[in-house]
C-alpha cells in the first residue's frame, strides 16, 4: 500500500500561518497530531465514513469530524431536510415553528427532561447550565471533574492556558472521576456553596485512557446532589445519541436535573441544546443568555432528520456492535504481532491505546502509520463510530491496521520507531 503525502494541505498551510493565528487554530490545529507529516491539515470533500484531502488522498474518519458527524457526511435524509428549510426561512426576525418541533422532539425523546433551549456550539451551553444552576441556587461554586473538558469559557479551561487568569477559577472546584468522597469532602468545604456538580457522562480525559463510571456512582452522586439542594448537570456534548436516545444517563440509570447536547445532534449542523427537568425551567427562564446566529432554523430542521434517522436505525445499539466487533478484533490483530492495544471506555466511542511503549511514541507511529494508509487515527483523543461504518469499511480499516503494524513491529526491532 503506497502511503499518503501533503503537498497541497502544506502549501495552504504555509499561506493559512501568514493570515490566521497558528494557521489551523484550536482542536483541528496540526500541532495535535504527531507526527504533524503524517496527517493531512484541509479536507475538500466527505461522503458517509469517508472524508478526501486537498492532496486527493481518501480517509476513513475514526473522528468523525470530532464526533459531530453520526450518520455519515451528506446524508442525505439530514441534507434533504436542510435544503427543504434553506428554501422556506433560515435566519428571520421572528424564531422558527421549527424551533417548537425540535424541542417538543427532544422532550418526548430524553428521559426525565422536560424543555429544551437551543444555542450554536457545546460550551454555549455548558456555560447557560452553569449560570442556571447559580441561579436556581443562589449558589457560586461548580464540582467539575479533573481532566474534564466542557468547553473554552475561562472558568473551564484549565488554569495555566494562555488568557485564564487564577480568579476565572475561584468558583471551579476539581475533583478526581469516579470519587464520591472527594465530592463529600468539597462540599464540607464549601458548606451551603455548591451550586452544580458537571460531568460528562463517562470519564475522557484528553491523552489518557477513558474510564467508565463505577458501578453506583452516578447513582451515589444523584443522591448527594439532591440532599444538598446541588444542581446535576450531565454533558452530553460528545457521549450523546452514541449510547441511548433516551439519554446517557439512561444507559446508566440516574436522573439529573439538566442535560447538554451538541455535537451529534443535528449531524453536523450548527446546533447546542440545553434540556432541563421541570423544576428547572423558570430558573432558566430568567437567565438571559442569546446569540446572533441561534435562531437559525435549518440546523433545526437538520436535527429534526438527523434524530428521526438514529431512533429509525436504532443507531446506538448498532454503533455499539460496531465497535465491539472492530476494537476486538484490533486487540487481537494487535496481541498477533506481541503488542498491547487498550480499549477503554464504550465501543461507539472509545479511547485506543498501544500501551506497549509509555512514552506514546510506539502508540503514535502506529496511528500515523494507519492516517498515511487511509484510517485517520488520532493518537490523543478519543474515537468516534458513525452508522457509515459498515461491514467494508471495518474490513477495510483492519487491512489498514494490519499494515501499520506489520511497520511499527519492523521499525520498534530495528531501533527506529520516530518518523
Ligand atoms: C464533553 C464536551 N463538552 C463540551 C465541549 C465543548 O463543545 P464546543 O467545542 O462545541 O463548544 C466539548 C467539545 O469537544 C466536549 O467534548
Amino acid at each position: 500500500m503506497d502511503t499518503y503525502s501533503y503537498a497541497q494541505s502544506q502549501a495552504l498551510f504555509d499561506r493559512a500561518v501568514k493570515v490566521i493565528p497558528c494557521g489551523v487554530p484550536g482542536h483541528m490545529s496540526p500541532a495535535v497530531n504527531i507526527p504533524p507529516s503524517a496527517y493531512p491539515i484541509y479536507a475538500a470533500r466527505s461522503e458517509g465514513a469517508l472524508f478526501w484531502d486537498v492532496d486527493g488522498n481518501e480517509f476513513i474518519d475514526y473522528m468523525c469530524g470530532y464526533g459531530p458527524m453520526i450518520l455519515g457526511y451528506r446524508n442525505p435524509v439530514v441534507d434533504g431536510a436542510a435544503r427543504r428549510q434553506a428554501d422556506e426561512a433560515d435566519l428571520t426576525m421572528c424564531a422558527s415553528p421549527k424551533m417548537v418541533e425540535l424541542a417538543e422532539t427532544l422532550v418526548d425523546m430524553v428521559d426525565a427532561m422536560d424543555w429544551a433551549f437551543f444555542a450554536k456550539n457545546g460550551g454555549d451551553v455548558t456555560n447557560y447550565a452553569a449560570m442556571v444552576a447559580r441561579s436556581a441556587t443562589g449558589r457560586k461554586k461548580m464540582v467539575a471533574i479533573k481532566g474534564g473538558y466542557h468547553g473554552v469559557a475561562p472558568w473551564m479551561q484549565a488554569l495555566g492556558h494562555h488568557g485564564i487568569l487564577e480568579e476565572d477559577h475561584t468558583h471551579t472546584l476539581r475533583i478526581p472521576w469516579n470519587d464520591v468522597a472527594a465530592f463529600e469532602q468539597v462540599i464540607a468545604e464549601h458548606p451551603g456553596n455548591v451550586a452544580g456538580f458537571i460531568a460528562t457522562p463517562y470519564h475522557v480525559p484528553t491523552f489518557y485512557d477513558n474510564e467508565l463510571p463505577d458501578p453506583g456512582y452516578w447513582k451515589q452522586i444523584e443522591a448527594i446532589c439532591r440532599k444538598e439542594g446541588i444542581v446535576l448537570i450531565v454533558d452530553d456534548i460528545r457521549h450523546g445519541f452514541r449510547l441511548n436516545m433516551k439519554g446517557s444517563h439512561v444507559h446508566y440509570g440516574f436522573t439529573p436535573d439538566l442535560v447538554c447536547y451538541c455535537k451529534a445532534l443535528a449531524n453536523g449542523y450548527p446546533i447546542s441544546a440545553l434540556m432541563g427537568t421541570e423544576a428547572m425551567k423558570n430558573e432558566a427562564a430568567k437567565v438571559f443568555y442569546t446569540g446572533s446566529y441561534w435562531y437559525q432554523a435549518v440546523p433545526m430542521a437538520a436535527a429534526l432528520a438527523c434524530l428521526e434517522e438514529l431512533k429509525r436505525l436504532d443507531a446506538p445499539a448498532w454503533m455499539l456492535k460496531q465497535g465491539s466487533d472492530l476494537f476486538g478484533k484490533m486487540e487481537t490483530m494487535a496481541a498477533g504481532y506481541g503488542f498491547h492495544l487498550k480499549v477503554t471506555g464504550e465501543p461507539s466511542m472509545p479511547n485506543v491505546r498501544l500501551t506497549d511503549d509509555p512514552s506514546g511514541m510506539l502508540h503514535q507511529a502506529w496511528c500515523a502509520e494507519c492516517t498515511k494508509r487511509g484510517a485517520f487515527f488520532a493518537s490523543h483523543h478519543n474515537w468516534f463510530i458513525s452508522t457509515a461504518h459498515d461491514d467494508e469499511v471495518l474490513a477495510r480499516t483492519l487491512a489498514i491496521c494490519d499494515e501499520a503494524f506489520q511497520v511499527i513491529k519492523e521499525a520498534a526491532e530495528k531501533g527506529r520507531l520516530a518518523s
